[in-house]
């Protein structure tokens, strides 16, 4: 069986970022199967539509980089309630130009870390809005919410709370499920 290729995609830029750490620790913990790589879409312009005539290259390679994944995982951090700015760019350049979103259709789960107690709750369901428009196949059930992310990682960065280790294999074994079912 061909191994299910998942793009991860973090939503924070800051080197010692709890969700870099998570994204880290699922390809470390990835399931049987489960091909993990992390995105790097720092090198991407502020979203002008300007620009698209000329489409940035950059942006370009990211939607062949999503259209080429089997799924997507997005982990985000929780910004005033919402989803950063950083990652809202990625998302907008990715969706265009329009008729020619790189979403369509893409199986999709949501992630987040944060040092407070809800645990990215509302910038994931801001999140599941956006890709809902986008018609990408979000995974419903299980959903992945890390709150007091201080204290499940250690001062090198490592995810050292088993529980959510567990919980993380659980998220991507789902996704590469949905993902063979309908292949
Ligand atoms: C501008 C800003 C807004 C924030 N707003 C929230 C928020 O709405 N909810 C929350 O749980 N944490 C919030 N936080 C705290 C983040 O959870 C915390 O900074 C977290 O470590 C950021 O993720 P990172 O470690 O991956 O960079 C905010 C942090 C910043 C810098």
């Amino acid at each position: 069986m061909n191994p299910v290729k998942l793009v991860v995609y973090v939503g924070s830029l800051r080197e010692k970022s709890f969700n870099k750490m998570l994204a880290r620790a699922m390809k470390e913990n990835a399931p049987e199967g489960v091909e993990v790589t992390i995105g790097d879409f720092s090198q991407l312009p502020f979203y002008n539509g300007d620009l698209e005539a000329a489409f940035p290259a950059e942006a370009k390679r990211l939607k062949d980089e999503i259209r080429a994944a089997d799924g997507v995982a997005i982990v985000t951090p929780e910004y005033n309630r919402s989803v950063p700015g950083y990652l809202k760019n990625m998302i907008d350049w990715t969706s265009r130009p329009y008729g020619d979103s790189a979403w369509d259709n893409k199986p999709v789960i949501l992630l987040g870390a944060s040092t407070g107690n809800i645990g990215t709750a509302v910038a994931q369901a801001h999140l599941r809005q956006m890709m809902v428009y986008l018609a990408a196949r979000v995974v419903g059930q299980p959903e992945f919410y890390m709150g007091q992310a201080k204290s499940k990682f250690s001062d090198d960065g490592v995810l050292t709370d088993e529980e959510t280790k567990k919980h993380l294999v659980e998220m991507m074994s789902k996704l590469a499920a949905e993902i063979r079912a309908r292949a």
